[in-house]
């Protein structure tokens, strides 16, 4: 059993940071707050916990993942609610698909009691970061890297686990216009495209750059063998409705994040008696719907993202125009319904929500 002992450094209130004068203009990811959760593994066992005050991490030129990628991370929401209590967003998923990240990229497993009583823990010291607009959250970033010092291709022996935290708007603008990558490709079967690890989201980089100096906001990702089948878009998972009929990406292949909104999205669906569908979708067959008019909606699912719609796609050379670029009736169905669940707007019938304070 691990000592779950978390040491917490004074911060005199002088050293504190000053909060942000106004909610409107915090951005994404931009405003880090005062303290981040530290834990050390060594010697085969997590230790030294520990809630101190943000600062940089210093670390040898010859620490694995500086060469070799053993990084990965998750991203999860706190959401003030409307009398001011704090509450995570089913926190124990994430800590699970971390694990499944670690696993997958030869690093150790963290005690998801460690994860999340860090977690909580901090997040009780920074609540007053906690935005208060809806819409606004903090955004949680828990990461892990491979600390060793070892030029050898093989996995670290010590690692350092850490949590910050984002005062945060939200990530993508208002509507999407997205551009489908046929040359370049996420991830293939086999790969590491279901773990959150960097070197898939460093490796969409350079396409992502393309797709914005076109004037696109996210790359719509094909599947590897055939250039055919939709994947994800890097940041969110991907849904399209066809007369009521909603689809998306099956999880069967390794290739996509097995995204914790993508599965919210679907049981609130499913709870609206609407029929979801996990299938592989063509692009071909998304074209052709949006051409006869019976493809209404597309929108895509994330942490950072939340609900957001899709108003275009640019394949084969054109852009192809989805709902008049407005938002349709079922991402404003689910977008209100998943709100009001996190900001506890109204009973949570799923028990997805954690109260932190
Ligand atoms: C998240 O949605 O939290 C992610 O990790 C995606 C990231 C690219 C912002």
């Amino acid at each position: 059993m691990q000592n779950l002992q978390i040491s917490v450094e004074n911060i005199p209130d002088s050293e504190l940071k000053p909060k942000y004068k106004s909610e409107d203009n915090i951005g994404f990811g931009q405003i880090k707050t005062d303290r981040m959760f530290t834990a050390s593994y060594k010697e085969g066992s997590w230790q030294d916990l520990t809630i101190s005050k943000y600062a940089p991490i210093i670390l040898d030129p010859t620490a694995v993942c500086f060469h070799y990628g053993q990084t990965i991370f998750e991203g999860q929401k706190a959401f003030r609610t409307q009398d001011g209590h704090i509450n995570l967003f089913r926190p124990e998923e994430n800590a699970a698909r971390f694990n499944l990240s670690a696993k997958r990229m030869m690093m150790p497993e963290i005690d998801p009691e460690i994860y999340l009583s860090g977690l909580k823990k901090l997040l009780i010291l920074e609540k007053d970061w906690a935005p208060k607009s809806e819409g606004s959250t903090i955004y949680i970033r828990p990461a892990m890297i491979g600390t060793e010092p070892s030029i050898g291709l093989r996995a670290s022996n010590e690692y350092l686990f850490f949590i910050i935290l984002f005062p945060s708007k939200s990530y993508f603008p208002e509507i999407l216009k997205i551009y489908v990558s046929e040359q370049y490709i996420r991830a293939a079967p086999g790969g590491m495209g279901s773990a959150k690890t960097g070197g898939n989201y460093g490796g969409s980089l350079f396409v992502g750059q393309k797709a914005k100096d076109k004037g696109y906001d996210a790359v719509l990702w094909l599947d590897a063998i055939h250039r055919r089948y939709v994947e994800e878009v890097g940041a969110m998972n991907i849904f399209f409705v066809f007369n009521e009929e909603i689809y998306t990406t099956p999880l069967e292949s390794d290739t996509i994040v097995h995204g914790i909104t993508r599965d919210s999205a679907i049981k609130i669906f499913r709870d609206f008696g609407y029929t979801v569908r996990e299938e592989a979708l063509p692009i071909d067959k998304i074209i052709r719907g949006l051409k006869e008019g019976t493809l209404t909606e597309s929108f895509g699912t994330g942490t950072a993202a939340s609900i957001v719609p899709v108003g275009s796609l640019y394949y084969q050379e054109a852009d192809h125009i989805i709902n008049n670029f407005q938002i349709g009736t079922l991402t404003k169905k689910l977008t209100e319904r998943l709100l009001d669940i996190q900001y506890g707007n109204i009973e949570d019938p799923y028990g997805w929500i954690v109260r932190v304070v």
